[in-house]
């Protein structure tokens, strides 16, 4: 626990340790908050995002428990009912049947006794191995962390009814080793080796465990990866671990096994690596002994993927915590934090590497109302663009030329800007929020974040960036890199502009979407 503490103590100022927290007595879960709910401000405060997750009050982590079962996207996460910064860790609960539209639902596991739920995943148990639920009522089983009992252990949950009410498994805890950090286990069902299996991080050794199961109960060790990857760094936490096909090379898949570091990612602060390898149902062997980063911006954190997506659809999705430990404080109230918009997974050979690629998934196209578009012209200074918006989509494809930068600048007005370029000598896409709005309230987040992107082999970059209020995510050419990060700009800064500076660049297509919100609204009624 002593690193989770120190990074949490200097994130959020915790100051009264986390071990063996309960709830107040005398202070119900809020969970469902009824006058919030009907209130005139809804889902409509300074910098609240219209079309990403947010919980309707108080503090939000990772996501956990992600699962597709009867037609619903579950989505849990780390959540404080009572509070709007880190505490009495909870999973909060939302349904949504396309990714795109959210329900809240009452919160799915209380913190209780003191010992907190910290994160995890979920399972359709569709056989009942568990035992958990019925031949004819299948359960769905979460697979979390119990912490603040001295320990770390990984306990269960079970629900029968559409994941609306669960209940600790009374046989808690399933797994025990006696470890301080021994947390966040991702569970899938291995085809092959016809077992659960689960990956696991202990967390300041940097090593992940991987343990397999017939019911979910009965946990053997199957082997140990790491530490690995990036050196030096101080732990690894939120695994997660999966097959992908390559794309364009039929019959080749790789394993993809993610992990999170608290300190010390690219753009500072938290943020994940990836490896790519294969994986026999025992051991995870990787390709090559480097990583490569999830995310070069600074506020992507504990992406999971959905378990149980139908095999017709295919797709792995995931979705992350778009904040950093470093800089958590936001200034946002009554909520705080937003989880990324759910993204869809490839495994691509760019420029002869092997690369994770993440794009929007396609459901959020929905959003789109009329674009504006502009095509095919010469660009060697700023363009401002006719729209206006805190949330909006910029489609753009362009050839550099002679151009140093090309870019967007987005939420702009009075001094403030977030700009979004691309360098055509180092070859990397940014985005530099040093003057995006209020950079002050934490002395490491104004600055600008940077990724490795080459022309693809027309020559041309495509960007995709999408903008909701306080956030900005950049997806470069087929999303093997990409760029998430946070701004608090004013109300007022809704402008966009096109720009390229120290030569001419050619902007092959530019369509501006404004994007439609997913929260219902009060005013006016
Ligand atoms: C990652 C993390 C997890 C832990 C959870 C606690 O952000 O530190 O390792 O389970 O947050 O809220």
């Amino acid at each position: 626990m002593r690193y989770l503490f120190k990074t949490l103590v200097a994130a959020v100022g915790f100051a009264g340790g986390l071990a063996g927290q309960a709830p107040p007595a005398a202070e119900k879960p809020v969970g469902r908050p009824e006058a919030y709910r009907k209130s005139a401000g809804y889902y409509r405060e300074p910098h609240r995002p219209q079309y990403h997750f947010t919980p309707e009050v108080n503090w939000m982590n990772d996501p956990n428990g992600l699962v597709y079962a009867d037609g619903e996207y579950h989505l849990f996460y780390q959540h404080n009912p009572h509070g709007n910064e880190w505490g009495h860790m909870s999973w909060g609960h939302a349904v949504s049947k396309d990714l795109v539209a959210w329900d809240h639902l009452p919160i799915a596991l209380h913190d209780e006794y003191g010992v907190m739920a910290f994160s995890g995943s979920a399972v359709a148990d569709a056989d009942n191995t568990s035992g958990l639920g019925t031949r004819d009522k299948p359960p769905l089983v979460a697979v979390y962390t119990g912490h603040g009992h001295g320990k770390q252990t990984q306990d269960l949950a079970s629900s029968v009814d559409r994941g609306r009410t669960w209940t600790k498994f009374p046989g808690n805890p399933v797994l025990d080793v006696g470890q301080a950090e021994f947390r966040d286990p991702k569970v899938a069902w291995h085809a092959a080796t016809k077992q659960w299996v689960m990956v696991v991080s202990l967390a300041v050794q940097k090593k992940l465990q991987f343990y397999g199961s017939k019911d979910l109960k009965a946990w053997t060790h199957l082997s140990d990866f790491g530490p690995a990857g990036v050196a030096d760094k101080p732990n690894w936490e939120c695994p997660d671990l999966f097959e992908l096909p390559v794309v364009g090379e039929p019959g080749v898949t790789r394993w993809v096994l993610k992990a999170d570091m608290g300190s010390g990612a690219v753009a500072g602060g938290s943020g994940g690596e990836y490896f790519l390898g294969t994986f026999d149902g025992k051991a995870f062997t990787p390709d090559a002994k480097t990583s490569q980063w999830v995310d070069y911006g600074r506020d992507f954190y504990a992406p999971i993927s959905w378990s149980n997506v139908p095999p017709k659809d295919g797709r792995r999705i995931w979705i992350g915590w778009m904040n950093n430990w470093e800089t958590a404080l936001n200034p946002t109230a009554p909520w705080r934090s937003a989880m990324s918009v759910p993204r869809e997974l490839t495994l691509r050979r760019i420029g002869g590497t092997l690369r994770l690629c993440q794009v929007p998934v396609r459901e959020l196209e929905a959003l789109r109302g009329k674009p504006e578009v502009i095509e095919n012209f010469a660009l060697s200074a700023a363009r401002p663009l006719d729209t206006r918006g805190r949330q909006v989509e910029v489609v753009l494809e362009f050839d550099p030329g002679t151009a140093a930068e090309v870019g967007v600048r987005v939420l702009k007005g009075g001094d403030e800007q977030t700009i979004v370029g691309y360098d055509a000598e180092a070859k990397t896409v940014s985005v530099d929020r040093t003057k995006s709005g209020n950079v002050g309230f934490h002395k490491a987040f104004a600055g600008r974040h940077a990724g490795p992107l080459a022309p693809e082999a027309d020559g041309r970059v495509r960007l995709r960036v999408l903008v909701d209020r306080c956030s900005v995510e950049v997806f470069g050419n087929r999303g093997e890199t990409v760029v998430t990060d946070l701004v608090f700009p004013a109300a007022a800064s809704d402008r966009l502009e096109l720009f390229a500076r120290g030569g001419e660049a050619r902007v092959t297509a530019c369509r501006v979407y404004p994007l439609k919100s997913i929260w219902p609204t009060n005013e006016g009624k």
